[in-house]
């Protein structure tokens, strides 16, 4: 393989750009051509492709968000869409295609290579969704950048003696939320793997309140539902004053951490390995700190599941 492509798709995660870093020092340290897509997969049809070289990744390591931008094509979605891309890879003579993005980004990886064009998925997204690898490229520094700003609710929470729910990105997943909640010392989390748990957050508060408590920090995840909803039902069952914070798209962006620059790098470099060993339509992923990588198509049918241990944990350690 003489030419690889690069790309980044869906949601942007801080670490993406040490990724891309990766992937392009690792094609010129193989003496491969390597080919920058902008604009995700919407930038493949249109042809949106430049080539790079060692100092197109120059000081981007420490930048959040995605040097090759990013987008979620409603067009390559289709089989026409897929196929205009195709003609694009073949036109620039692209042998082979590293995507960073979550699991949409990986079923286009999967069209791909279904028809014939190679592809490797490398796991970039805040909400650490993605089975097959303990951690995605993002996870890291958006769980820093959560427990940062609730460091700082917690301040006004205790000097109003208020109860806080604190809203979290995730998508489907409730790993922010399990992590943050440990991370921080949260006196609940709600989380889409565990639906049934508002009864018991009302227990937790209303025991609280009994010994003394006076104030309290509710991490919701964004895939169980609206945090408003929760805050009202929380204040008609407890009487407290409650308020909400989302936290939103804050949580996406900034300068990633050490753990993620060395995540993305080790992940973007073995994704060219792989292309160069003649293997397609695989994830790469870290288990246990080891890298591996396995087959997409299992990767889309096997659903992320929480550590329960953490959860286990976040609920003793929260009493
Ligand atoms: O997948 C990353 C993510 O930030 C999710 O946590 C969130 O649900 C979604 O993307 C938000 O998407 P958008 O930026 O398109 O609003």
């Amino acid at each position: 393989m003489k030419r690889i492509g690069v790309l980044t798709s869906g949601g942007d995660a801080p670490g993406m750009n040490a990724a891309i870093r990766a992937v392009v020092r690792k094609c010129i340290y193989h003496n491969v051509e390597i080919y920058g897509i902008n604009n995700g997969y919407q930038g493949l049809i249109e042809g949106n492709i430049f080539k790079m070289d060692v100092g197109s990744v120059g000081d981007i390591i420490q930048r959040g968000g995605t040097m090759l931008y990013t987008a979620r094509s409603e067009e390559f979605k289709t089989e026409e869409g897929r196929q205009k891309g195709i003609e694009q890879l073949n036109k620039f003579g692209i042998e082979g295609l590293i995507v960073i993005g979550g699991d949409g980004s990986f079923r286009g990886a999967q069209k791909l290579t279904e028809k014939g064009f190679p592809c490797i998925g490398v796991p970039g997204t805040i909400d650490n969704d993605i089975s097959g690898t303990d951690f995605t490229i993002g996870f890291d520094t958006a769980l820093n950048t959560i427990i940062e700003a609730i460091d700082k609710i917690r301040d006004t929470a205790t000097s109003h003696e208020r109860t806080y729910i604190v809203e979290v990105m995730g998508r489907d997943a409730g790993d922010l939320a399990l992590w943050a909640g440990l991370a921080d010392g949260a006196e609940s989390i709600l989380i889409p793997e565990k639906k049934d748990d508002l009864d018991e957050v009302i227990a937790r508060l209303r025991r609280g309140v009994e010994r003394g408590k006076r104030h309290s920090i509710i991490i919701l995840a964004e895939g169980v539902g609206s945090a408003f909803d929760y805050s009202d039902q929380i204040k008609a069952a407890t009487n407290l004053e409650t308020r909400v914070t989302v936290l939103g798209h804050i949580q996406r962006g900034g300068s990633p951490t050490a753990n993620d620059r060395v995540l993305a790098s080790r992940l973007g470099a073995q994704a060219v390995e792989l292309l160069l060993e003649g293997k397609e339509g695989r994830m790469v992923g870290i288990q246990k700190n080891q890298l591996v990588d396995h087959d997409i198509n299992d990767i889309l049918t096997q659903k992320h599941s929480i550590d329960e241990d953490m959860y286990k944990l976040s609920k003793e350690l929260s009493i």
